[in-house]
């Protein structure tokens, strides 16, 4: 019997127990930061040493940074499911937690690529630079002389990956939401590319902000919720 296909889909809450701020709590980066100076690509051609800064800091945050339980519970699903996560987050901690398919919806911290100019839209996957959790500033050029920019899909951008994630989605038996407020688009909507007949399992402490009957919420912090899911998933292999 093939193994059922579980896709999961996490944001920031997933890693909240790592010691990430989440973008949209009290207290979270938004309150701290403005979206659009720091993470919008009008905000990069502004001022692009400040948004340099802030991934910078985020980069030394990540250097100390381990996965929580629920990372780790979500990379054991794969002993007896078919497992493709698909994150929200820019963080490597579902890698560090041993998920083998990852699916980065909104980039990742520890990688860089050359700016293109501003109508050129593409990048070149193999232009893309791993620097792990060092820096980058301005005048940091990349082998074609370009500044480098964060591997960040910043608001106003295209999401390149998000068919390969409806595809992943729209084949799921399972579908797993774990700790985002789906407020932002087009991931918010993924969901609802999943079959009439696929569960929907929903972790995060907060009320959600869709209804839909295919949907079971388990309120609960991740690490917590995921044991909670995994007493589901037992008739369900
Ligand atoms: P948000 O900050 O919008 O939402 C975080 C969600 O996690 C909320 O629903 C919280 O209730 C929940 N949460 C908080 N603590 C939790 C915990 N311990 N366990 C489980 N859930 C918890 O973050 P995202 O939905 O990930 O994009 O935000 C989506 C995107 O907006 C991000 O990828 C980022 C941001 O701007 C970019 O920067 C492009």
């Amino acid at each position: 019997m093939p193994k059922k296909r579980i896709a999961v889909l996490t944001g920031a809450g997933v890693s909240a127990e790592s010691g990430f701020a989440t973008f949209r709590d009290s207290g979270g980066l938004w309150e701290k930061y403005d979206v659009q100076e720091v993470a919008s690509i009008e905000g990069w051609y502004r001022n692009r040493a400040l948004v340099l800064d802030f991934y910078n800091d985020r980069r030394r945050q990540l250097a100390d940074a381990k996965p929580n339980a629920a990372h780790y519970a979500i990379a054991e699903l794969e002993k007896d499911f078919d497992v493709d996560v698909i994150t929200q987050n820019v963080d490597n901690l579902h890698e560090k937690a041993g998920s083998t398919r990852i699916l980065h919806l909104h980039g990742e911290l520890t990688k860089v690529r050359p700016e293109q100019g501003l109508y050129d839209r593409t990048y070149r996957t193999d232009e893309v630079i791993d620097i792990g959790c060092g820096e980058v500033h301005l005048g940091d050029l990349a082998p074609n002389g370009q500044q480098l920019r964060p591997h960040i899909v910043f608001f106003g951008e295209a999401v390149p990956n998000i068919e390969k994630a409806i595809e992943i989605v729209s084949r799921a038996d399972i579908l797993l939401i774990v700790g985002t407020s789906l407020q932002v688009y087009p991931a918010a909507g993924l969901y609802r590319y999943a079959g009439n007949q696929v569960p929907i399992y929903i972790i995060d402490p907060a009320e959600v902000p869709v209804h839909d009957p295919r949907i079971t919420h388990i309120r609960a912090v991740a690490t917590k919720g995921m044991e909670e899911f995994k007493k589901y998933l037992r008739n369900q292999k």
